[in-house]
Protein backbone atom coordinates (compact mmCIF):
# COMPACT_ATOMS: atom_id res chain seq x y z
CA UNK A 1 0.00 0.00 0.00
CA UNK A 2 2.99 2.61 0.97
CA UNK A 3 4.55 1.24 -2.03
CA UNK A 4 1.68 2.44 -4.14
CA UNK A 5 1.54 5.69 -2.56
CA UNK A 6 4.99 6.65 -3.26
CA UNK A 7 4.54 5.62 -7.43
CA UNK A 8 1.34 7.49 -7.52
CA UNK A 9 3.03 10.57 -6.04
CA UNK A 10 6.31 10.30 -8.06
CA UNK A 11 3.74 9.85 -11.52
CA UNK A 12 2.22 13.45 -9.76
CA UNK A 13 5.38 14.83 -9.80
CA UNK A 14 6.97 13.36 -13.31
CA UNK A 15 2.95 15.10 -14.55
CA UNK A 16 3.37 18.11 -12.97
CA UNK A 17 7.41 18.58 -14.26
CA UNK A 18 6.01 17.86 -17.58
CA UNK A 19 3.13 20.44 -17.64
CA UNK A 20 4.97 23.22 -15.92
CA UNK A 21 7.96 22.99 -18.76
CA UNK A 22 4.97 22.90 -21.81
CA UNK A 23 3.17 26.50 -20.01
CA UNK A 24 7.23 28.10 -19.49
CA UNK A 25 7.68 26.90 -23.34
CA UNK A 26 4.79 28.69 -24.52
CA UNK A 27 5.41 31.60 -22.31
CA UNK A 28 8.79 31.74 -23.49
CA UNK A 29 7.58 31.50 -27.33
CA UNK A 30 4.73 34.28 -26.62
CA UNK A 31 7.82 36.65 -25.38
CA UNK A 32 9.81 35.58 -28.70
CA UNK A 33 7.14 36.48 -30.83
CA UNK A 34 6.73 39.89 -29.51
CA UNK A 35 10.59 40.58 -29.96
CA UNK A 36 10.18 39.36 -33.15
CA UNK A 37 7.31 41.55 -33.88
CA UNK A 38 8.96 44.72 -32.67
CA UNK A 39 11.72 44.18 -34.37
CA UNK A 40 9.73 43.82 -37.63
CA UNK A 41 7.89 46.50 -37.35
CA UNK A 42 10.91 48.63 -36.31
CA UNK A 43 12.66 47.37 -39.09
CA UNK A 44 9.64 47.82 -41.94
CA UNK A 45 8.94 51.11 -40.40
CA UNK A 46 12.04 52.06 -39.93
CA UNK A 47 11.22 53.50 -36.74
CA UNK A 48 13.54 54.11 -33.47
CA UNK A 49 13.56 55.33 -29.98
CA UNK A 50 13.87 58.72 -29.26
CA UNK A 51 17.75 59.04 -29.95
CA UNK A 52 18.30 61.54 -26.89
CA UNK A 53 16.63 63.31 -24.44
CA UNK A 54 16.88 67.03 -24.52
CA UNK A 55 16.41 68.56 -20.85
CA UNK A 56 15.78 72.17 -19.60
CA UNK A 57 15.23 74.29 -16.24
CA UNK A 58 11.87 75.27 -16.19
CA UNK A 59 12.06 78.02 -13.79
CA UNK A 60 14.52 79.83 -15.72
CA UNK A 61 12.93 79.53 -18.92
CA UNK A 62 12.35 83.43 -19.67
CA UNK A 63 15.66 84.34 -17.75
CA UNK A 64 18.20 83.11 -19.95
CA UNK A 65 18.82 80.90 -22.72
CA UNK A 66 17.57 79.60 -25.95
CA UNK A 67 13.77 80.05 -25.08
CA UNK A 68 14.24 83.30 -23.54
CA UNK A 69 11.00 85.33 -25.37
CA UNK A 70 13.45 87.24 -27.41
CA UNK A 71 14.27 84.05 -29.41
CA UNK A 72 10.82 82.48 -29.41
CA UNK A 73 9.37 82.26 -33.05
CA UNK A 74 10.79 80.89 -36.36
CA UNK A 75 13.97 81.65 -36.85
CA UNK A 76 16.14 81.22 -40.49
CA UNK A 77 18.98 79.03 -40.24
CA UNK A 78 22.22 78.65 -42.27
CA UNK A 79 21.02 76.10 -45.15
CA UNK A 80 17.59 77.37 -45.54
CA UNK A 81 15.36 75.25 -43.07
CA UNK A 82 13.37 77.08 -40.36
CA UNK A 83 13.36 76.47 -36.49
CA UNK A 84 10.22 77.04 -34.40
CA UNK A 85 10.56 77.52 -30.71
CA UNK A 86 7.51 77.80 -28.50
CA UNK A 87 6.46 77.70 -24.83
CA UNK A 88 3.58 76.39 -23.53
CA UNK A 89 2.16 77.65 -20.41
CA UNK A 90 -0.92 78.11 -18.42
CA UNK A 91 -3.17 79.00 -20.23
CA UNK A 92 -1.20 80.27 -23.41
CA UNK A 93 1.49 79.53 -26.26
CA UNK A 94 4.30 81.88 -26.88
CA UNK A 95 4.36 83.24 -29.51
CA UNK A 96 1.02 83.09 -30.11
CA UNK A 97 0.52 82.94 -33.84
CA UNK A 98 3.20 81.20 -35.73
CA UNK A 99 4.58 81.83 -39.19
CA UNK A 100 6.30 79.28 -41.17
CA UNK A 101 6.89 78.78 -44.60
CA UNK A 102 5.45 76.33 -47.01
CA UNK A 103 7.28 73.52 -48.83
CA UNK A 104 10.53 74.14 -46.27
CA UNK A 105 12.12 71.78 -43.48
CA UNK A 106 11.00 73.03 -40.41
CA UNK A 107 12.36 72.19 -37.07
CA UNK A 108 10.03 72.23 -34.23
CA UNK A 109 11.64 73.06 -30.21
CA UNK A 110 8.64 73.37 -27.73
CA UNK A 111 8.40 73.13 -23.91
CA UNK A 112 6.32 74.41 -21.16
CA UNK A 113 6.93 76.73 -17.93
CA UNK A 114 5.03 74.92 -16.00
CA UNK A 115 2.37 71.78 -16.52
CA UNK A 116 2.45 69.37 -19.01
CA UNK A 117 0.46 70.58 -22.00
CA UNK A 118 -0.33 69.09 -25.60
CA UNK A 119 0.37 70.42 -29.12
CA UNK A 120 -1.67 69.39 -32.30
CA UNK A 121 -1.66 71.14 -35.74
CA UNK A 122 -5.01 70.70 -37.28
CA UNK A 123 -5.30 69.13 -40.60
CA UNK A 124 -1.51 67.72 -39.96
CA UNK A 125 -0.14 64.81 -38.02
CA UNK A 126 1.73 67.13 -36.06
CA UNK A 127 1.38 66.12 -32.47
CA UNK A 128 3.31 66.38 -29.36
CA UNK A 129 3.32 66.59 -25.44
CA UNK A 130 4.92 69.82 -24.24
CA UNK A 131 6.53 68.32 -20.52
CA UNK A 132 7.96 71.02 -18.42
CA UNK A 133 11.88 69.78 -18.18
CA UNK A 134 12.17 68.60 -21.43
CA UNK A 135 12.71 69.72 -24.88
CA UNK A 136 9.90 68.21 -27.67
CA UNK A 137 11.38 68.72 -30.91
CA UNK A 138 10.16 67.13 -34.05
CA UNK A 139 10.79 67.98 -37.73
CA UNK A 140 8.24 68.41 -40.33
CA UNK A 141 7.33 69.99 -43.77
CA UNK A 142 4.06 72.07 -44.68
CA UNK A 143 3.09 71.10 -48.50
CA UNK A 144 1.22 74.56 -48.58
CA UNK A 145 -0.13 77.65 -47.27
CA UNK A 146 -2.86 77.93 -45.19
CA UNK A 147 -4.31 78.79 -41.39
CA UNK A 148 -4.19 76.15 -39.15
CA UNK A 149 -4.96 76.17 -35.38
CA UNK A 150 -2.73 74.71 -32.59
CA UNK A 151 -4.85 73.83 -29.54
CA UNK A 152 -3.65 72.35 -26.28
CA UNK A 153 -4.60 68.93 -26.04
CA UNK A 154 -3.57 67.91 -22.80
CA UNK A 155 -5.78 68.93 -19.71
CA UNK A 156 -3.44 71.09 -17.93
CA UNK A 157 -6.03 72.61 -15.74
CA UNK A 158 -9.61 75.52 -15.46
CA UNK A 159 -8.33 77.04 -18.87
CA UNK A 160 -7.43 74.41 -20.69
CA UNK A 161 -9.81 74.40 -23.70
CA UNK A 162 -8.76 78.75 -24.14
CA UNK A 163 -5.23 77.40 -24.26
CA UNK A 164 -4.15 77.53 -28.13
CA UNK A 165 -2.40 79.25 -30.78
CA UNK A 166 -2.70 79.83 -34.73
CA UNK A 167 -0.16 78.67 -37.39
CA UNK A 168 0.09 80.61 -40.44
CA UNK A 169 1.92 78.96 -43.62
CA UNK A 170 2.68 81.73 -45.65
CA UNK A 171 4.56 81.14 -49.53
CA UNK A 172 8.17 80.25 -49.26
CA UNK A 173 8.72 83.97 -51.09
CA UNK A 174 6.88 85.73 -49.26
CA UNK A 175 7.92 84.03 -45.64
CA UNK A 176 11.69 85.24 -47.10
CA UNK A 177 10.93 88.69 -47.61
CA UNK A 178 9.35 88.93 -43.83
CA UNK A 179 12.45 87.45 -42.91
CA UNK A 180 14.99 90.32 -44.25
CA UNK A 181 14.68 92.53 -41.29
CA UNK A 182 13.79 90.27 -38.42
CA UNK A 183 15.88 87.74 -36.88
CA UNK A 184 12.49 85.98 -35.44
CA UNK A 185 9.29 85.68 -36.64
CA UNK A 186 5.78 85.51 -35.19
CA UNK A 187 2.54 86.68 -36.41
CA UNK A 188 1.61 88.14 -33.10
CA UNK A 189 -0.02 91.54 -32.99
CU1 LIG B 1 -2.37 73.47 -21.85
CU2 LIG B 1 -4.31 72.06 -21.90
Amino acid sequence: MAQTFSADSHDTAALSQRIEKRWALLMVSIIGLLVAVMIFTGLHWAMMPPSRVETIDPSTLHLSGEFVESNLGSAVEADGSVTVRVIGQQYSFTPQCLVVPAKTPIRFRVTSADVIHGMLITGTNINSMVEPGYISTFKTEFKQAGDHLMPCHEYCGAGHEAMWANVKVVDKDAFSKMAVNTRRLTCDL
